[in-house]
C-alpha cells in the first residue's frame, strides 16, 4: 500500500485494487484565515485527483474543499460516502458534479472491486465536526490503514478488532478557537494554551496507544495563518501557550513518550506500507524544512497575499440589515429549540464592530426570551466581538453554521463569566431547520440514555458514560480526590456534587461506594 502525503489531513492511498484520495484541501478556509501547512499548492492535482475513489471525512472546509474538488478531481470517482443523519456532504457533491457514490454503513466493512476492503466509523453527535466526523479503514493485501484525522471516537476497538493495523494516520494538533480568542490577561491565555497542548498530545497517545500500529503518521494539522491580523497564531515564536504545534514538534514529544515509530508526510512525500516495512521518500530534508520554517511561511504569505486581499474585498454588503435578517432566520428556531435553548441558558451578546474599527452595534440573542434584538445594557454571561462585514458575508451566502465559518477564522473575540458552554456553539452550527431538528433530538435521546449503567472508579460508583459524549469512564475516566477527569476530551466532574467543572450542565451521577 503507498501513502502520499498531500498536506493536512489529505493523503492518496494507492492499492493494486484501486486508489483513494482523502480530504484534498489547498484553498484558504474559514475567512481566507487556514492556509495548508506546508503549502500543498504546487502539487501536481491533475495527476493526484485522477483516482478511484474520493472520501470527504466531513464537512469542515479544511477537509471539504469545494473550489479544489470542482476543478480538480476527477467526477469519475466513486465518493465512500459516512452514513451521516443529514444529506448535506452528499448534496454538496452532487452540486460539485459527483454522481457515483457508496453508500457505507458506519462500522461495516465493505468490500470493493479486486478486493480492497473499506471501513467507514461515522461519529454523529452535534458536536462532531459539523454535525459528523469519520474515519476511514482501508485493507489490502494483508495492509490496514486507518486514516483516524480528526475524529474523536470513543476508543478503536472497532478497528483494532479487525485485525493488526500498519498505518495509523490521526491528528495531534489543535483546530480550535480555544484560548487564543479570549479577552485574557496574556499569563492566563499562555497558561489555558499549555493545557491544552499538553492534553491534545495526551489524547493523541492514548489515540496511539490503543491501537498499536506499526507507524504513526502525525495529520490533520496544524493550518498556518497568513493574514498578519492572524500571524501571531502560527508556532513560530517560542510560545509553550500556542495550540498549534507542527509535525516536528509531534516528533520530539513523541520520542519523549518512548514513540520510534513516527513518520512525518511532507506533501509529495511517499510511504510504501507492507505488513513488514515501511519505505518512505520525501521531496527535501524533513529536518531542515522544520528548520525554515519562518521562511517558508513569510515566503507563503507573500504569495497568498492577493487571494487574501481578493476574499475580504468580497465580504462587505453594507446594503444588509443586520439585526432584521438576523431576527428573520434565528428567532424561528429559537421558537423551536428545548435542549440547546435551556443550555444556552441566558443572552449571547454580539458586538459588530464597523468598517473603521469603531464599536456601532450591539446585538443579543437571548435564548430564554427567545428573542434576537439591540442589546438592552443588560448583563450577558458570553459576548463575541467581530467585524460587521463577517456577519454581513454569513447573511449574504446564507451561512447554517457559525462554526464552520466566522468561529475557525478566529477572526473575533471572546469574553464570557464562569464556564465554557458547548451548547452556544452547538446552537450556532445548527442555524437551519433540518441541523437544529436533528441536535435537539440528538440531546433529548442523549440525555434519556446516557446514565442508564454504572462503574467503579476508586472510592466512587459513577455513571459509566461521561455526560460529555459518551466516552466509557471505565477506561477513560481518572479520579484524583474528589474530581473526576475524563480523558477524551479532558472535562472534570466534582464528585460529591456531580458538577461539571468544565461546561455548563452535564452533570454526573456519582455516589462514594464506602463512605
Ligand atoms: S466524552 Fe468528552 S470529556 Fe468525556
Amino acid at each position: 500500500m503507498r501513502i502520499t502525503g498531500t498536506g493536512h489531513a489529505s493523503m492518496r492511498i494507492d492499492t493494486d485494487a484501486g486508489s483513494i484520495l482523502c480530504d484534498p484541501w489547498v484553498n484558504p478556509a474559514y475567512f481566507a484565515s487556514w492556509f495548508p501547512f506546508p503549502d500543498n499548492s504546487l502539487l501536481d492535482w491533475e495527476t493526484l485527483g485522477d483516482v478511484d475513489y474520493l472520501y470527504v471525512s466531513h464537512l469542515h472546509r479544511d477537509h471539504f474543499d469545494a473550489e479544489h474538488l470542482l476543478r480538480f478531481i476527477s467526477k469519475k470517482a466513486t465518493v465512500l460516502l459516512p452514513e451521516y443523519p443529514t444529506s448535506q456532504l452528499e448534496d454538496e457533491l452532487r452540486d460539485l458534479g459527483f454522481t457515483s457514490f457508496f453508500r457505507t454503513k458506519s462500522d461495516e466493512v465493505h468490500e470493493l472491486d479486486g478486493g480492497l476492503k473499506v471501513m467507514i466509523q461515522a461519529l454523529i453527535s452535534p458536536t462532531d465536526g459539523p454535525i459528523g466526523d469519520s474515519s476511514l479503514w482501508v485493507e489490502h493485501d494483508g495492509v490496514r490503514l486507518l486514516n483516524q484525522n480528526d475524529a474523536r471516537p470513543s476508543d478503536l476497538s472497532r478497528f483494532a478488532e479487525l485485525g493488526h493495523v500498519h498505518a495509523h494516520l490521526l491528528q495531534f494538533s489543535g483546530a480550535i478557537w480555544y484560548p487564543m480568542v479570549y479577552e485574557l490577561p496574556t499569563a492566563a491565555k499562555t497558561a489555558f494554551g499549555k493545557q491544552k497542548r499538553d492534553r491534545q498530545f495526551d489524547r493523541t497517545w492514548r489515540y496511539i496507544d490503543d491501537l498499536k500500529a506499526d507507524h504513526v503518521f502525525p495529520i490533520a494539522g496544524p493550518p498556518c495563518f497568513l493574514d498578519d491580523e492572524l500571524w501571531q497564531f502560527n508556532d513560530i515564536f517560542g510560545d509553550e501557550g500556542n495550540i498549534f504545534p507542527d509535525q516536528s514538534v509531534f516528533m520530539s514529544e513523541y520520542a519523549k513518550v518512548g514513540g520510534t515509530n513516527g513518520v512525518v508526510l511532507l506533501p509529495g512525500s511517499v510511504s510504501d506500507v507492507t505488513a513488514g516495512s515501511i519505505e518512505t521518500t520525501h521531496p527535501t530534508d524533513v529536518d531542515e524544512f522544520f528548520a525554515n520554517k519562518k521562511a517558508h511561511l513569510e515566503e507563503m504569505r507573500d504569495r497568498k497575499a492577493p487571494i487574501i486581499a481578493a476574499e475580504k474585498a468580497s465580504w462587505r454588503h453594507p446594503e444588509i440589515d443586520v439585526l432584521g435578517e438576523l431576527k428573520k432566520r434565528i428567532e424561528p428556531l429559537l421558537e423551536e429549540s428545548i435542549y440547546l435553548a435551556k443550555g444556552v441558558g441566558g443572552p449571547v451578546r454580539f458586538d459588530l464592530v464597523n468598517y473603521d474599527g469603531d464599536a456601532i452595534e450591539s446585538i443579543v440573542v437571548d435564548f430564554p426570551g427567545k428573542q434576537v434584538r439591540a442589546y438592552a445594557d443588560e448583563k450577558v454571561r458570553y459576548r463575541f466581538r467581530t467585524q460587521r462585514e463577517l456577519i454581513e458575508h454569513l447573511i449574504f451566502i446564507d451561512e447554517g453554521d457559525w462554526v464552520n465559518s466566522l468561529f475557525l477564522s478566529c477572526r473575533f473575540s471572546a469574553a464570557r463569566i464562569g464556564q465554557y458552554n458547548e451548547f452556544v456553539y452547538a446552537f450556532f452550527k445548527c442555524l437551519s431547520e433540518e441541523r437544529l431538528q436533528y441536535a435537539e433530538g440528538w440531546y433529548d435521546e442523549h440525555e434519556k440514555s446516557v446514565d442508564a449503567e454504572d462503574t467503579h472508579l476508586g472510592d466512587w460508583t459513577v455513571q459509566r458514560r461521561c455526560p460529555h459524549l459518551k466516552a466509557d469512564l471505565s477506561r477513560f475516566g481518572i479520579v484524583e480526590g474528589n474530581v473526576l477527569t475524563c480523558q477524551l476530551h479532558g472535562w472534570k466532574f466534582d464528585l460529591p456534587s456531580g458538577k461539571c467543572l468544565t461546561s455548563v450542565g452535564h452533570k454526573i451521577r456519582a455516589e462514594k461506594t464506602n463512605p
